[in-house]
Formats: structure tokens, C-alpha cells, sequence
């Protein structure tokens, strides 16, 4: 199937949802708020489109609705195995099928709910994979389809572009966005809310911020050099200011 190669094995994954974990500011974790924001029928059968290692369900255990049955897929079958393993103990609905957003092999209305949760802006096809969506919706169903904005990350950036780091570490400029994905959903669905989560990182010690940005790196062409750059950037600064603080800017289109 086609997945961008960083997402080979949760490797890359796990060093990010780590960061977000040990020093975000928000006492309410991002999957925790995502939850709460699922307002969907207590029997339901709910379809997520790049599960990756299924934390949302990990996070939410003893949440799920008796009448929820989960379909959970992803373009990776690495990261399907990690999600399938993550989950085994839940004892909860749940199937694992490696599907590509952009021709999901499920029948017309057959879900009650589509989770894709950032994932959208790596699909190139997206046209293609919001048509999908609609199309195995039922009438009524809804689509919670989460990303970052503008301003996400926006002082990292900052410090990569100070030390020259180039194209090599930049980070992704995801063409899905908090705001240019209402137009983007726009086609297909008439409804549509925005709800955006507020939070930042504040970031302590060098070591989690440097597997971080390394997670971004092409595996094909690691920058080193501008790696350790960032690395003595990130100890001095949190030796000079104590911390490293991070803008954090997303949030969940909730379409209908
Ligand atoms: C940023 S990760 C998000 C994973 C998970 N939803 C989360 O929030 O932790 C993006 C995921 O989308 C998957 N993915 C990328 N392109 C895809 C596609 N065309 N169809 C299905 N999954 C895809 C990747 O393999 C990866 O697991």
C-alpha cells in the first residue's frame, strides 16, 4: 500500500506522541479532548483511516460505548501490527484491515462515523480520499477529521531555520490545515464545525526535542550535521532559560 516511508514501522511515531505526552501543557491529553469530541450513537460501527499505534483506543480504555464496533485501519501494515498488539488486551470490537484512504474496500453507507485523525494532510489523492469517506458514510454519518494549523510548532521551526538547518530538517508543511481544510472537506460535506485545541509544549531536556525533530528526518538522506547543530541549540537554550517553550495549534473538523 502506499505509505509515506517514515511511517515503515511506529518508531518515528513513538518519538513523537512521547514529546507531546511528557511536556504538553494541557492537563486534558489531545486523544482524551479527541474522545470527548466523538459524539457518536451508542451503537455504532465506527471506521478510522490511519489508526497508526491505536492510541486513541489505548488512552480511551473503558470509554468505548458497548455498542461501538471499530474497524481500524492504516496504509502501514507495520503500524497495524503495533496497533493490533497495543490493543489485544482491551477485549473491545475491534478488526485491523490495511486499507489506503484513497480506496477504502468497504461498501456505500456501510459506517456510522470516520475517524481520520492527522492524517489527511499526508494523502496527496485527498479529493479522492474525502470522496471515499462520503461514500462509506451512511446518510447522516459523521466525519471527525483532525489537524494542525498554521502556527503549530511555529518556534521549532523558528530555531530550524535559525541554524541553517535547510530542506533536510524542515518540518512538513502539511497542505491540509485548521485553515484550508474547510474548503477541502467543503465539496462533500455541507456541515462543518471547527473545534481547536489549545495546548504547548514546554520542553525541559534536549534529549526528547532531538529524537523528535531526528523522527522528521529523511531516512534516505539524514542531515546529521544540521542535526547536531539543533542538538547544541536545544541544550543551550534550556541550560540559558530552563525550558524550551513550543507553540501547539491544532484541532478537529467535525463534518456532517
Ligand atoms: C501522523 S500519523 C497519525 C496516526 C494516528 N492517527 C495518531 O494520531 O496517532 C499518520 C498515519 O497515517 C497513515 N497513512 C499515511 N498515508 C495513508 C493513506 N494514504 N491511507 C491510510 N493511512 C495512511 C500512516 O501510516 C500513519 O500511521
Amino acid at each position: 500500500l502506499n505509505t509515506p516511508s517514515q511511517y515503515a514501522d511506529s518508531a518515528n511515531l513513538d518519538a513523537r506522541i512521547e514529546l507531546h505526552r511528557r511536556y504538553s501543557l494541557n492537563p486534558q491529553t489531545w486523544f482524551d479532548w479527541l474522545f470527548d469530541r466523538l459524539v457518536i450513537p451508542d451503537t455504532s460501527h465506527i471506521l478510522e483511516l490511519g489508526c497508526g499505534t491505536g492510541e486513541l483506543w489505548r488512552v480511551n480504555e473503558g470509554r468505548i460505548p458497548r455498542g461501538w464496533r471499530m474497524t481500524l485501519t492504516d496504509a502501514s501494515e507495520g503500524m497495524l501490527a503495533t496497533a493490533s498488539r497495543n490493543l489485544a488486551d482491551l477485549h473491545e470490537p475491534f478488526a485491523f484491515i490495511p486499507v489506503d484512504a484513497v480506496a477504502i474496500p468497504f461498501p456505500d453507507h456501510t459506517f456510522d462515523a470516520v475517524i481520520a485523525n492527522h492524517m489527511l494532510y499526508h494523502v496527496p489523492e485527498r479529493q479522492c480520499a474525502i470522496a471515499e469517506i462520503r461514500r462509506v458514510l451512511r446518510p447522516g454519518g459523521v466525519l471527525f477529521a483532525s489537524t494542525t494549523g498554521a502556527g503549530h510548532l511555529q518556534e521549532l521551526q523558528d530555531a530550524l531555520d535559525a541554524i541553517g538547518a535547510g530542506h533536510a530538517l524542515a518540518l512538513p508543511e502539511p497542505s491540509f490545515t485548521l485553515e484550508t481544510g474547510r474548503a477541502q472537506l467543503g465539496e462533500w460535506f455541507p456541515e462543518i464545525r471547527l473545534e481547536r485545541y489549545p495546548d504547548a509544549l514546554l520542553i525541559t531536556k534536549a534529549e526528547p526535542l532531538v529524537a523528535y525533530v531526528r523522527s522528521l528526518l529523511n531516512p534516505h538522506q539524514p542531515n546529521e550535521a544540521a542535526l547536531q547543530r539543533f542538538e547544541s541549540w536545544a541544550r543551550s537554550e534550556i541550560e540559558s532559560e530552563g525550558r524550551i517553550r513550543i507553540t501547539k495549534d491544532s484541532g478537529v473538523f467535525i463534518a456532517s
